[in-house]
């Protein structure tokens, strides 16, 4: 398969609209998503150490890190519908599988200075400049995000997008890998099983 490159950046007509499925930052004015935004602060309230994971995929991940470390808030994020509906019953009460764009969430929905530990595991590697994950804005908006000393995790197996996602990291600071328990997510179990390549950035 070929390297990726990135494609075209958005020319963004309007820069306090986040671009993004499910029609962007203007969802979560809808009644609906206010709700789901309320669920997040209520969830954010508690005190004590919170990671959130971005494309959670079924939650495998998720789930496992909840379970073992209760002491910690996980959020968990998927554009995909169906998949976070399947994690939810089995997310534990310090686990919120939540189906949403990160990069809405990132710009309109977290505090400042809330979360501990961000994981990015395999984004995927796309080629419509309106699903793009990793623009400066976004990258702005993970900083923003952590406290002090929190750390973003990225893994991924396709060499342009790796280095593409470390550029825009270019100026923090390299950060020591977080804990992380036994489970794999289910692409870091396909590059295992056919011996693929995987490139891990921690930055803070
Ligand atoms: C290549 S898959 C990797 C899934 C999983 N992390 C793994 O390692 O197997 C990328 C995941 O990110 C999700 N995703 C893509 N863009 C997203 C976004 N803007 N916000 C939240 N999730 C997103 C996709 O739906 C998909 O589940």
């Amino acid at each position: 398969m070929a390297d990726w490159i990135p494609p075209e950046p958005l020319v963004q007509r309007a820069p306090h609209l986040v671009k993004g499925a499910l029609n962007g930052s203007l969802i979560l004015e809808q009644p609906r998503y206010r709700a789901e935004v309320e669920r997040l602060q209520a969830f954010l309230e508690a005190p004590g150490p919170v990671a959130l994971e971005v494309g959670v995929d079924h939650g495998t991940v998720l789930i496992a890190h909840a379970r073992e470390r209760q002491d910690w808030r996980w959020i968990g994020l998927d554009v995909r519908r169906r998949k976070i509906a399947k994690a939810a019953p089995h997310a534990p009460d310090n686990a919120l599988p939540w189906a949403a764009d990160a990069r809405t969430v990132f710009a309109l929905a977290l505090p400042a200075a809330r979360l501990d530990r961000i994981d990015i595991l395999f984004p995927t590697p796309v080629t419509n400049p309106r699903h793009m994950l990793f623009t400066p804005g976004f990258i702005a908006d993970l900083r923003r995000a952590l406290r002090p000393g929190g750390v973003v995790t990225v893994a991924s197996d396709v060499p342009g997008l790796f280095a593409w996602i470390a550029e825009g990291f270019a100026d923090w600071e390299a950060a020591e890998a977080p804990w992380r328990g036994e489970v794999r997510s289910r692409r870091e179990r396909v590059c295992r099983r056919d011996g693929i390549p995987v490139q891990w950035g921690h930055w803070r």
